[in-house]
């Protein structure tokens, strides 16, 4: 099998006609539980995957960034100065977003050397699995490496979401970034999204006989548009009439006060808000005392709270959480943002293919697209590779 850091060194080397000054990478990310919380300044648990993102970056003797991908045709070319969210709209918004979103921080992008930059990728696209913040954040540690920034892991996380906001202009969260830069081998990050303090939470599924199954539905979704950016506004509809911050002040024991204050469907965005919170805190609770086999019960609750509640799956996510369920998982869940992408099975070593068989199926009787299934382990964060 080749290697690709080969890949991209080779492919930086083909296209700008010199070897890179270095290598890194930064993985993507699945949500174990804590979906659409991290807006909301609550708890999410998600893991880095061994699915990575590579970025080779060679130093220019000007001021000019260039980035070019084995996943898109053109290469992009603009001055540092001229860097402007509104200048940027190709997939080249998220490496130049990160530059941009940088100075932004700090970084003094007159006096910055120009960079060319080449990134290839085994996160698929699309998939509910951030391949843009592999991007942003292999990018972000690369670019505060040459450029000596200094920045913490963190403040990354903000620039990559700095970029997801306002370049790209997604109104995503802190979470995919964090899980990113942050990640370590058989380890969740449980972040703190209002304090952004972060601890390490052992996941253990191999000790356990456990496998993470991801089963992508193929549905495409995009968080710049539509659903995403409207349940947003239901949480801050849903704080300012319930007279709090954000909807991390509000407990379950708040919620009666909340049916009668708030119209149905906020209640019901609220509702699967404030339970996803306590649902986080327990399944940390869980992992720590008795492991991975008790977490099942949590994880699909969390997935009926968005079918129902929050109302961000799609009939193929569904499909696939019942069929896992109903076929031996321990527990499954749709995983992201919502709309399409992938959900999740924890799953018994044994029962992996069982399951997998019985998931084509049930697609296949519904004359749904055959998804596309394969395990994850849960990863190392960004990184300097060479
Ligand atoms: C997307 C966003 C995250 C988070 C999830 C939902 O992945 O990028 O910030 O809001 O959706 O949990």
């Amino acid at each position: 099998m080749t290697d690709i850091r080969d890949d991209v060194a080779a492919g930086f080397e083909d296209l700008f006609g010199r070897p890179p000054t270095g290598i890194w990478s930064a993985p993507g990310r699945v949500n174990l539980i804590g979906e659409h919380t991290d807006y909301n300044e609550g708890f999410v648990l998600p893991f880095a995957i061994n699915r990575r993102t590579v970025v080779a970056l060679g130093l220019r003797d000007d001021a000019t960034i260039r980035v070019a991908s084995a996943f898109a045709d053109q290469l992009s070319s603009i001055e540092l100065t001229d860097l402007a969210p509104d200048r940027l709209d190709d997939w080249s918004a998220y490496p130049l977003g990160v530059a941009w979103a940088l100075g932004q921080h700090g970084a003094d992008l007159a006096a910055v050397p120009g960079v060319d930059i080449y990134i290839e990728s085994t996160v698929p696209v699309g998939a509910g699995l951030s391949s843009s913040a592999a991007i942003e954040s292999a990018v972000a540690i690369a670019l505060d490496e040459v450029w000596q920034l200094g920045l913490d892991r963190p403040t990354l996380a903000k620039v990559g979401q700095l970029a997801e906001n306002k370049v790209v202009g997604a109104p995503t969260g802190i979470m995919d970034q964090s899980a990113a830069l942050l990640g370590r081998d058989d380890h969740a990050v449980f972040l703190d999204c209002r304090s952004l303090e972060s601890q390490l939470v052992p996941l253990g599924f191999a000790e356990a006989g456990l496998e993470l199954l991801i089963i992508d539905t193929g549905v495409s979704h995009s968080h710049a548009t539509g659903g995403y950016a409207e349940r947003r506004a239901s949480c801050e509809k849903g704080a300012a009439l319930m007279g709090v911050a954000s909807l991390r002040e509000l407990s379950v024991d708040d919620l009666p006060r909340a049916r009668t204050t708030l119209d149905d469907e906020t209640f019901r965005r609220v509702r699967h808000v404030v339970t996803e919170n306590q649902r986080v805190l327990d399944t940390v609770a869980v992992l720590r005392s008795v492991g991975p086999l008790a977490i099942g019960d949590l994880l699909d609750a969390s997935h009926a709270s968005m079918r129902d509640d929050f109302e961000i799956s799609v009939p193929e996510l569904d499909l696939a959480v019942e069929t896992a369920q109903g076929n031996g998982a321990i527990g499954a869940r749709m995983t992201g943002g919502g709309f399409g992408g992938a959900a999740i099975a924890l799953v018994p070593s044994a029962g992996v293919s069982r399951i997998q068989v019985a998931i084509d199926g049930a697609f296949a009787e519904h004359g749904f697209e055959q998804p596309t299934m394969f395990t994850v382990t849960a990863s190392s964060g960004a990184a300097r590779n060479r």
